[in-house]
This record gives structure tokens, C-alpha cells and sequence, in this order.
């Protein structure tokens, strides 16, 4: 029995994004797997809504219109349309798209601020404190970070200003112990784990304040209307969205009934806090259910550095898809790195990938299986035969039809990447059952032509399993794959159809096409991509001019006489140590010396293994900033790789034995601050 037909609802969302700038690919990742996830609940029958929009109010909008000379409103208008646009670009079919400007969302987030204020959440205050407008974020001043002598945002890095105002507050602190014991008690809740850890150890166990949830210095936002000098703070109006756009609030809110709660919010790491803490809280308040879960997705990195548009190190995916189309960036974004994990993005990979992967795995298997069929079976596919060579059929006959499991198993964890490498092995077995089976040899015999048949229709029915399991990563390609396959019948693209291996009828007719991924000249592509600069900037000359001197002074170093013991300061220049936040932190097993880290450096996790396990226990380390050589080779011990060495001091005691603490920074110093 079909255990997919009971239509249970899906209800999946993107953050809303802030229309101060254009999308790039960060932003593009997050929608794709949204979207990706979705087609894939389609496909296995469930019935799913998927939200995504745009986060419009705030301080940074207001300055970024002010800047540009038109009204905030005007300012948004025409990213919202740009977004659309792209969003068109990628193939994304959401089914609502919730702009914080929509009467309907402001209505509802007024009213949610007035039961929060009627029932003794909310309270009004004065407030003075730190702000950071970037990540509209308030810190006290023990929170900020000392940078170059000057007290930054311990987020982003820059600096905070002072604002004092009359303010309304929301107890946080009220729910503290509920929120702790509701993490701890839902391990699901929060994904991956390492991300939980870090929410309790680091924001809830020290103590949640009260928080600060309206402004009185700006005007664009969501007015508190029994109080209209203020503005609802914009995490609060922006979190609340993904209940308005069900009709929370409302006279319809059907919606809310049928996916309410949400089955997953996919956020990025950076804003794990507010999804984790604070919305739960507002929920809770509420009396509403909690989303099932929130999944903090990792960076795309851009020469290792998070891209952003306020610094200005962005890559669209506009270009690409232009030279490429869609479904070679949609592949790449999901196959590239773990979802979870950081990844740097280049387009030397992407091209990379594209010409293995989607030019020689999968569009080589489809054109010479259509190929052959041509030219064995003038294009018509035969019918199964009894020439079976069950020790090079049964194998590929087994793996394929139990790929659809495989892949729902790891879309259930929202292993993008996995599941497309078990689609990916299928591929390469069959082009292995090529080689093996040698059609080209048993074509050339006319008694062997049974046992040809039966070599085209495995490969033929892997490649409709193929292009049924790929259509929600790359919604493109199917249809080109069943045009080539001759499969009209739109029953043999279904999820239900792969319950069962070999229903590829005969009779129907293949129909050679173009390549569907052409192999593509990476060097001339990388110049299409990034053309050369015409004119060297003076700003590039000038930073060429101070390594060069740079490197007149290692030399000079070199020469120059070095006392016995000591290491030349250019030496010392080599070692890289960071501030590492752990994560989590666990025993090796079967190891007495070894803990494993989980280490947050900021833009990335590492994994680290460190002998100290006779000195430290894993609970007293979470949590804690210790010292990490980051760019020590990596290695292996006890089959696990350690990217890196913690610091720690080491004392002899008076019977020989030794005693020893690992090093620990400042708790105020963020993860992968520089050590030097
Ligand atoms: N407006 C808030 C979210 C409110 S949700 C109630 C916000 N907006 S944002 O424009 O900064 O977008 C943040 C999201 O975009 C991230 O959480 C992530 O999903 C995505 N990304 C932006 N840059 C990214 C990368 N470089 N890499 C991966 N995802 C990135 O925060």
C-alpha cells in the first residue's frame, strides 16, 4: 500500500529577507532548499505551503532610502520586484510571498503586541543601552566587543550607538526556565544539535534579559497603536510572519488551522537566537504551538568570508544562470555542501561540478542510453527478455529501486547534498553497467540480441528513476530526460511509479536531443565569468606596492642572524590562533586521552581532538572560548580528523605527574576572533 496518500500537510519557510539591497546566492541557497524541500513533500504526497518575503521595516531601510532619496516604501517597492523577479529566475514556486508592509501582517502584528501588553508580557520602561542598527540589535555594554580601541557590535563588528529611550520591554526572562527545559526536552527542535547547545550555554543559562521591543527614534515600522509614538521592534514584527501569513489574527485563518504549527523554518546560523528564543517565547505567550523545527543552514562563504551586501563581496545568481540556466546553480547550491556547513563559493567549483557531475555523470548516461537504444532498437524500447546475468543485473536492479527510500531517508534530515549522492552512485553504477555489459560487443551478435534488450531497459528505467528523483532539485531537467526517454505518460513520473522497479512500457519511441548539460571549457568560462580587469585599480596598485615590501622584509629577516631557540617574527607571523567557541564536546570512544570539540570559529565548524580528557570533563568546556592553532595541517587519530590544536599550560608536579588546563579567552571575545 501507497504510504504516501494521506496528504499530510508541509508547511516550510524562508526567513524574510531585508530589501536593503538585491538577493545574492546566500539568500538564493536558502530559498532553493525551501524550494527544493517543498517539490519534494509534492512528490511524496504531502501537501505543502511554502512562505517566503521580505523583512521591509527597520532603521537600516529608513537610512538606505533617506540615502537614496525616495521614501522607504518607494526603496522596497522595487527590491520586492527585483526579488520576484529572481526568485521567477530559479524556478522558486512559493505559495505566498508576506511583505512586513502588508496591511494584512501590520494589522496582526499590532494586535499581537496588544495582547502581549494586556496580559503583562510588554511593560513600558526607560531604556538606555546599545544599539547596533545594522543587526538591529541591542546590547548592553558589557555585551560589546573591544575593536581597535573602539567597543563594536559583538555580531558584526562595528560600532553600536548609544540610545536612550522610553521604551516597552518583553519579559524574556518569564519563560527562561519553560524554554530550557523545552529545547532540552525536544531534540529535534533545534537543528543541527551543536546549535541547541550553543542557545542554552550561551544565551539562556546566563540569563535571558528583558527585551527591548520598541522604538521611539525612528518612524518606519509597525506603529503600537494604543501608544503611536513607537514602532514595534522589527524582529518582533518580522517573526511574526510566518503566523500572519497564515491568517493568524484574521476572519480566515483556515491556513493557520491546517500547517499551523510549521514543520520546519530553514534559517541561516546568524539568526538562530531570534528563532530559537525569541519566537518561541512570543508563541508560548500566545498559546500557540512551537514550529516543529528551526534548521540553521551554514554560509556560503566568498573567499572565506561570509558574502553580504554591506560588505560588498557578492556573487549573484543572475550571471549564472544566464550562461547556465537553473538547474546547474539549483544542483550545485544543493549538492556542494552539507546543509548545516559552510562552503565557499567559487565559480571555478561550480564549473567544476557542472562538468563532472551534470555533463559526464548524468548527461552522459542519458545520451548513450538513448544513443543505443537508436541504434540496437531503431529508437523503440524492447520488451523485457529472460537473458538475465543476474550477477551484474540484480545489483543495479536492487539499488535502483531502493533509491527513493535512500533519498527520503536523507531529505527527512534535510540532507540535501546526501540525497543527491545516493542519486549520484545509481547514476555511476550505471555507467559502470555499461562498461560491464559492453553493448557495443553484444550488438555485434545477433544471438546476444535478447540479452541486449533486457542491458537497455535496466539502464533506461534507472534513467526514469533518475529523472523522477531529481525533479525537485532541478525541476528543468525531467521533462527534457522523459522527451529524450519517449516517456509521454505523465503516471511514469510520479513518486508512486518508483515502488516498483521495470514499469518502462515497450513500444515507445526514444528521441535523441540535445546534450542536456554540454561539457563546458572551464578556463574560458572562468574568463567569460570574471573578466579580467582592463586597468589595474590604485588601490590594487597600492596594496601590490606594500607586499612587495612585506616580502623585502621576510627576506631581510631571513638573512639577518637569529639567536639560538628563537624563531624569526616572520615565523611567528605563520601561526594563526583563534578564538574557538565549543559548541559541544564529547569523549572518543574507546580512547581515554581524547575529547572531540565541536568548535564554532565564526564562519565555520571545526572538528578538533585534544588529549585532555584526563583533566577536563566535555560539560565543563561547553561553552567556554578557548585557543585553537586553526592552521595547523589537519590529521587523523583514531579515524576521526582534527582541524586544528587547542592551547593548553602544562604543569610537572612534585611526583612527576603532570597537571594541565586548556587556555581559555575572554568570554566577550567572539568566535574566531584573531589571536596576536
Ligand atoms: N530579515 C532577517 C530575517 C527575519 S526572519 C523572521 C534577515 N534578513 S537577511 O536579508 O539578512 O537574510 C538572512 C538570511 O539570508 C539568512 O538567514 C540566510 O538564510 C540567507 N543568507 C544571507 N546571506 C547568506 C550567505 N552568505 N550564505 C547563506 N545564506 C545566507 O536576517
Amino acid at each position: 500500500m501507497c504510504n504516501h496518500c494521506d496528504k499530510k500537510p508541509y508547511y516550510i519557510t524562508t526567513p524574510i529577507y531585508y530589501p536593503s539591497g538585491n538577493m545574492h546566492i546566500g539568500h538564493t541557497y536558502t530559498t532553493v532548499a525551501a524550494d527544493t524541500m517543498t517539490r519534494f513533500k509534492r512528490l511524496t504526497g504531502h501537501e505543502a505551503y511554502f512562505l517566503t518575503g521580505t523583512d521591509e521595516h527597520g532603521q537600516k531601510i529608513e537610512m538606505k532610502a533617506a540615502e537614496a532619496g525616495v521614501t522607504p516604501k518607494e526603496y522596497v517597492d522595487k527590491i520586492v520586484a527585483n526579488t520576484k523577479e529572481l526568485w521567477k529566475l530559479m524556478n522558486i514556486e512559493y505559495d505566498d510571498f508576506i511583505r512586513t508592509t502588508d496591511e494584512r501582517h501590520e494589522k496582526v502584528v499590532q494586535k499581537i503586541f496588544k495582547q502581549f501588553y494586556d496580559q503583562g508580557d510588554i511593560y513600558k520602561a526607560s531604556y538606555e543601552g546599545q544599539y547596533c542598527t545594522p543587526c538591529e540589535s541591542f546590547w548592553t555594554a558589557s555585551q560589546l566587543v573591544e575593536k581597535d580601541g573602539v567597543k563594536v557590535c559583538p555580531d558584526c563588528g562595528r560600532p553600536t550607538e548609544l540610545v536612550t529611550e522610553e521604551s516597552y520591554f518583553f519579559k524574556m526572562s518569564k519563560y527562561q526556565d519553560w524554554l530550557i527545559e523545552y529545547i532540552e526536552s525536544h531534540p529535534d527542535f533545534i537543528q543541527p544539535a551543536s546549535r541547541a547547545n550553543e542557545m542554552i550555554n550561551n544565551f539562556l543559562k546566563p540569563g535571558l534579559q528583558d527585551l527591548c521591543v520598541s522604538r521611539t527614534s525612528f518612524k518606519w515600522g509597525v506603529q503600537v497603536d494604543f501608544d503611536p509614538k513607537h514602532v514595534v521592534y522589527v524582529w518582533i514584527d518580522a517573526l511574526s510572519n510566518y503566523i500572519t501569513a497564515m491568517g493568524y489574527g484574521s476572519d480566515d485563518d483556515s491556513l493557520m488551522k491546517k500547517f499551523w504549527p510549521a514543520n520546519v523554518h530553514l534559517v541561516g546560523k546568524e539568526i538562530v537566537r531570534f528563532h530559537t528564543i525569541y519566537w518561541p517565547i512570543m508563541l508560548h505567550a500566545l498559546g500557540l504551538e512551537l514550529p516543529k523545527q528551526v534548521f540553521a543552514h551554514g554560509w556560503l562563504l566568498f573567499g572565506n568570508d561570509k558574502m553580504s551586501k554591506s560588505k560588498g563581496n557578492v556573487q549573484y545568481a543572475q550571471p549564472i544562470v544566464a550562461r547556465y540556466g537553473c538547474d546547474a546553480l539549483r544542483y550545485y547550491l544543493m549538492r556542494e555542501m552539507p546543509f548545516g556547513a559552510d562552503g565557499n563559493y567559487t565559480n571555478e567549483a561550480f564549473l567544476t561540478r557542472m562538468n563532472a557531475d551534470l555533463a559526464n555523470d548524468l548527461g552522459n548516461l542519458v545520451s548513450r542510453t538513448v544513443a543505443m537504444i537508436e541504434k540496437y532498437f531503431d529508437g523503440v524500447i524492447p520488451a523485457w527478455t529472460d537473458a538475465v546475468d543476474e550477477t551484474v543485473d540484480n545489483p543495479l536492479k536492487e539499488h535502483c529501486a531502493a533509491l527513493p527510500r535512500l533519498v527520503e531517508e536523507q531529505m527527512d534530515k534535510l540532507q540535501y547534498s546526501q540525497a543527491l549522492a545516493e542519486i549520484w552512485k545509481v547514476i555511476g553504477e550505471c555507467n559502470k553497467y555499461i562498461d560491464l555489459t559492453q553493448p557495443w560487443v553484444l550488438g555485434k551478435d545477433e544471438s546476444k540480441k535478447d540479452r541486449l534488450a533486457n542491458v537497455m531497459l535496466m539502464l533506461a528505467e534507472c534513467v526514469r528513476f533518475v529523472a523522477v528523483l531529481i525533479a525537485p532539485f532541478m525541476p528543468n531537467t525531467p521533462n527534457r530526460i522523459f522527451q529524450q526517454l519517449g516517456v509521454a505518460d505523465d503516471s511514469l513520473k510520479t513518486w508512486e511509479s518508483l515502488q516498483e522497479f521495470g514499469k518502462l512500457p515497450q513500444g515507445i519511441k526514444v528521441c535523441k536531443g540535445e546534450a542536456l548539460f554540454p561539457r563546458i571549457d572551464i578556463k574560458k568560462e572562468l574568463e567569460a565569468l570574471n573578466p579580467a580587469p582592463k586597468e589595474e585599480k590604485k588601490e590594487d596598485k597600492a596594496e601590490k606596492k606594500e607586499q612587495k615590501k612585506e616580502q623585502k622584509q621576510e627576506k631581510k629577516e631571513k638573512k639577518a642572524e637569529i639567536p639560538e631557540g628563537c624563531i624569526a617574527f616572520g615565523d611567528f607571523e605563520k601561526i594563526q590562533l583563534r578564538v574557538a567557541k565549543v559548541c559541544a564536546c564529547e569523549r572518543v570512544e574507546k580512547s581515554e586521552k581524547l575529547l572531540k570539540f565541536d568548535l564554532d570559529l565564526g564562519t565555520e565548524h571545526r572538528t578538533v581532538l585534544s588529549g585532555i580528557a584526563k583533566f577536563h570533563t566535555p560539560e565543563e568546556l561547553v561553552g567556554k572560548n578557548l585557543i585553537l592553532l586553526s592552521n595547523l595541517a589537519p590529521r587523523k587519530i583514531m579515524g576521526i580528523e582534527s582541524q586544528g590544536m587547542l592551547l593548553s599550560a602544562v604543569k610537572v608536579n612534585e611526583d612527576g605527574s603532570e597537571s594541565l588546563k586548556v587556555l581559555m579567552a575572554d568570554p566577550s571575545m567572539p568566535a574566531g576572533a584573531e589571536i596576536g
